[in-house]
């Protein structure tokens, strides 16, 4: 079973800041999850939520504000003397270049529609040649379909919150691989089927070692947790 680090190691370090990633990569994470935004010039930005409000020293909405703005904050809102900034996804992706991390890339785009967001980001993966390494996520169903119509062979997973009845025959209709529930809906029963099925499942997010064991043991794909180092000490045992 894979490890991702949900918004890189974001347990001890600024979530989704470079500071955040290489510290995932250092403690043996297989992969990081991280999310992305359109900024007001069309540049694709690495932030959790539609403002800087909570994890900068800053304010405002990513889509009112230009890169060149966004990086005259600081996003270690948290903690101190980290003097990191928000990165672009081609930063992140030229970082990738260095090292074998998988990467699941969540499109923040179930609030605001961010026209163009999907063209951009897949034209980024195929710029790097990282179609087997990033995994395309996200709340807003109809963006992962229109994912799949521009490049089938990128893999997309359904991002949801709810209790839904067979997610691993839902995403038939939307055309998508695999599936990312909430840790508190995953049942035995579901990793199970997946397997059987073949359908990728990532539930988030798992901070609790004895469920990270029980999902090991099930089969499950992968994890996303913001203990990447714990949950890597505990597969290792
Ligand atoms: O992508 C998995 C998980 O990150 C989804 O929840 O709120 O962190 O985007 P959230």
């Amino acid at each position: 079973m894979k490890i991702f680090a949900h918004r890189g190691y974001s347990r001890n370090y600024p979530e989704n800041t470079m500071v955040a990633f290489k510290a995932a990569e250092q403690v043996g994470a297989d992969g990081i999850e991280l999310d992305v935004h359109l900024t007001k010039d069309h540049q694709i930005v690495v932030i959790h939520d539609e403002t800087i409000n909570r994890t900068s020293n800053g304010s405002g909405k990513i889509k009112d504000m230009t890169v060149k703005e966004l990086k005259s904050f600081t996003y270690d809102y948290r903690f101190t003397g980290f003097n990191t900034s928000i990165s672009t996804l081609d930063e992140v992706f030229e970082w990738l270049k260095e090292n074998q991390l998988m990467c699941n890339v969540e499109l923040k785009n179930n609030l605001y529609e961010y026209k163009g967001l999907e063209e951009k980001v897949i034209e980024l993966i195929k710029d790097y040649s990282f179609d087997r390494r990033i995994v395309l996520s996200s709340f807003n169903h109809h963006s992962l379909l229109k994912c799949k119509e521009i490049n089938n062979s990128i893999e997309c997973a359904a991002l949801y919150s709810d209790k839904l009845v067979h997610p691993e025959r839902y995403i038939e209709s939307i055309k998508v691989e695999g599936i990312h529930p909430p840790i508190k809906y995953v049942t035995d029963e579901l990793i199970v089927d997946c397997k059987k099925m073949n359908v990728p499942i990532r539930p988030y997010t798992v901070n609790n070692m004895e469920t990270i064991e029980r999902l090991a043991q099930l089969g499950c794909t992968a994890v996303f947790t913001d203990v990447p180092e714990e949950a890597r000490k505990k597969m290792k045992n």
